[in-house]
């Protein structure tokens, strides 16, 4: 199966890996994991004190396609506030990305991922 080049791209020149200081209030953290396929993916934001994101980083142990998933969410967050972020859509993902059928569940986990950050943001703010 062929990767777009775009895939391609985010695969060899991830943007943003690394991760923050999870305990650190101003960072949320979102961790999946794919039933498909058992791969994982964490996504870390870092969150201003307007409620700003302005900065992303992700660890995923994955496919290529999870990967470039990752990468360009970390690019597409920074500067949004966490509800604008919590609208990304796996569908935006596989589109940019030209990802096939089976290769969904990928960009899918991407979703997830910002899903379970904002989620988690949520929760520390509420201590
Ligand atoms: Fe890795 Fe599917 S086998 S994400
Ligand atoms: Fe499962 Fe890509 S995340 S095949």
């Amino acid at each position: 199966m062929a990767y777009s080049e775009k895939v391609i791209d985010h695969y060899e020149n991830p943007r943003n890996v690394g991760s923050f200081d999870k305990n650190d209030p101003n960072v949320a953290t979102g961790m999946v994991g794919a039933p498909a396929c058992g791969d994982v993916m964490k996504l870390q934001l870092k969150i201003d004190d307007q409620g700003i994101i302005e900065d992303a980083k992700f660890k995923t142990y994955g496919c290529g396609s999870a990967i470039a998933s990752s990468s360009l969410v970390t690019e597409w967050v920074k500067g949004k506030t966490l509800d604008e972020a919590a609208e990304i859509k796996n569908t935006d993902i596989a589109e940019e990305l030209a990802l096939p059928p089976v290769k969904i569940h990928c960009s899918i986990l991407a979703e997830d991922a910002i899903k379970a950050a904002v989620d988690d943001f949520k929760s520390k703010q509420d201590k």
